[in-house]
């Protein structure tokens, strides 16, 4: 995780920080930039967002970090950059998981990263330097060198990196979204690459020191979205870009654009959905529609599928799901098939890892999503889904467009329901797609209001968490589909009989007599939206940010 940002040119400070508050969604713990001042290398550092760091310095070149902890705890010794004399000072996103056998002698921090910086000085200076230091980590790496002349080094393996070029500068940095505004242009590191930028030129090496020529691409990128305009937090923005974004999948997936993937889904044997997180939910959803469409399906949390036993035949098609498309867990069990079946990729970022090794990407229209919990990616992610499922089978009914007086309508009941909501434990329910909404919903309340909310299928109950509920316990049940109905009815009633408090998201108002409360929805798609408005309730009544929830990222590029 870790976004990292460089920039050789005027400014190059003040320019380094500015660009780096569009990555804070890889990481927001600490904030860092290195900087040449006089010819000896500068560093300003803090803990927390980035808009703590001070960076109002004068300097031709520097290199910028914003921080998602995994080696060593949340502390300025921590930040980077770091340095390990007076020649060289880093940044870096990834893992050095060679680091113990490096740290031979006198070390500042706890990182993994200070490694690097330590074996620059090591191996003396320039290109050569660098070169050889990238030869000897092991890992993932994306890092940015600064040398005490002003040159700026980029070296890539595994984690994100790209470059971009302008008349007045030089930059890098983790996500292309830095460029917008720099240039209409940018070019793709490859693993085992490195760059060196001096003064106006911008050159590229692999790590035996031969020059490569790399062609730049034209930058892409919707950021229309990008701005919270009127609304309190990017969460709640996102859910009122939902409509917006529907309308787009249904203009873009036609009855011909779909022609080949329906192809690709149908000639496979099996259909295999692998993510993680609410990704993950995503592809639960998968199964369950694609199984209603006739299809032999299986989905898979990424991060224990690439470990596992579990193979596909060549006729399996797999489709990965991905909001940033750069969640190493899910590029990990990419890997794992890669060889084997046909594989897609369900992402909404198009230059991602992801969208570039998949043999078919399919596009989720979200636009830019800022806040760290999904939720207008989730489901879009869920509105492609089903449409392919509903172009192959006319047993499923497609994910209809949701408006914003439907969203208005159920801000106001999670609103509401909150206001007596004081529990510190939520017991969340469902039986199969409603099981997913559930997942989903005890994820988006824990992850942004820190409530401990579990997800049970309803059918569950009786046979263990049924003894945790009492007088105070707090349970939500989501019954949307109507073949489950009375099963969910009789779900709720026992909760009920144990003292619970009762209230049922539901499309059938009539079932539930006897809870506290039942809030009647349209359809499955606003018992999900109903979901995330009530998490974002849960944050708001509790006072904390649900836009940067503590310890989390919206991007995982590391293990
Ligand atoms: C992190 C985020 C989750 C996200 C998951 C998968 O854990 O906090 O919100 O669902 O990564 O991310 P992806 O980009 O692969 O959808």
């Amino acid at each position: 995780m870790c976004g990292i940002v460089g920039y050789l040119g005027e400014n190059a400070v003040r320019i380094s920080a500015k660009k780096l508050e569009l990555l804070q969604y890889r990481g927001y713990d600490s904030a860092g930039v290195g900087f040449i001042q006089n010819g000896k290398i500068h560093l300003s550092k803090t803990v927390g967002s980035v808009k703590n760091l001070r960076a109002d310095y004068d300097s031709f070149s520097a290199i910028a970090h914003t921080r998602w902890a995994t080696h060593g705890n949340v502390c300025t010794r921590n930040a980077h950059p770091h340095t390990s004399g007076e020649n060289w000072a880093i940044v870096h996103n990834g893992i050095i998981e060679n680091y113990t056998k490096l740290r031979e002698g006198e070390f500042v921090s706890d990182t993994d990263s200070e490694v690097i910086s330590f074996l620059l000085e090591k191996h003396g200076k320039g290109l050569n330097s660098v070169i050889e230091t990238a030869k000897n980590l092991e890992g993932s790496f994306a890092i940015l060198a600064l040398e005490k002349g002003s040159e700026l080094y980029a070296i890539k393996n595994k984690s994100p990196l790209f470059a971009s070029a302008n008349k007045s500068g030089i930059m890098f940095a983790s996500d292309p979204i830095c460029f917008c505004g720099f240039s209409d242009t940018y070019y793709t590191f490859c693993d085992k690459e490195v760059a060196k930028a001096s003064g106006k030129t911008l050159k590229f090496y692999d790590f035996d020191g031969n020059e490569i020529a790399k062609e730049c691409v034209g930058l892409d990128i919707d950021q229309t979205q990008s701005d919270k305009g009127d609304f309190d937090t990017f969460m709640r923005k996102e859910i009122y870009d939902i409509p917006f974004c529907q309308k787009r999948i249904y203009e873009t997936y036609t009855n011909s654009y779909l022609l080949p993937i329906i192809k690709l889904f149908q000639s496979a044997d099996e259909v295999w959905f692998i993510g993680c997180g609410t990704a993950y939910h995503a592809c639960a959803y998968g199964e369950d529609v694609f199984a209603k469409a006739g299809k032999k399906t299986r989905a898979f949390i990424a991060s224990e599928f690439r470990y596992s036993h579990i193979f596909p035949s060549k006729n399996t098609l797999c489709v990965f799901i991905s909001q940033s498309g750069e969640t190493a867990d899910t590029l990990g069990a990419l890997e794992k098939v890669d060889k084997i079946c046909k594989t897609v990729a369900l992402t909404n970022v198009g230059y991602s890892a992801l969208a570039k090794s998949c043999q078919m990407v399919l596009p989720v229209l979200a636009g830019e999503e800022r806040a760290v919990a999904s939720t207008k990616a989730y489901v879009c992610q869920l509105t492609v889904l089903s449409l392919i499922a509903r172009a192959i089978s006319d047993r499923v009914v497609a994910i209809e467009i949701v408006d914003k007086q439907t969203i208005d309508e159920l801000s106001g009941v999670a609103k509401r329901l909150v206001i007596g909501f004081d529990s510190k434990e939520l017991f969340v329910l469902g039986r199969n797609a409603d099981y997913v909404t559930a997942m989903e919903c005890a994820l988006k309340v824990k992850e942004v209001s820190y409530i401990n909310a579990n997800a049970y299928p309803t059918g569950e109950l009786k046979h263990g968490f049924i003894a945790l509920l009492s007088n105070d316990a707090q349970v939500l049940v989501f019954a949307t589909s109507d073949d489950l109905m009375k099963k969910n009815c009789s779900g709720a009633q026992e909760c009920k009989s144990r003292g619970a408090n009762v209230t049922v998201i539901t499309t059938s108002e009539h079932e539930f007599a006897g809870v506290d409360e039942i809030i009647k929805v349209g359809s499955y798609i606003q018992s999900v939206v109903f979901a995330q408005v009530f998490a974002l309730e849960c944050a708001i009544k509790r006072d904390t940010n649900p836009d940067m929830p503590k310890n989390l990222a919206k991007s995982v590029t590391v293990e």
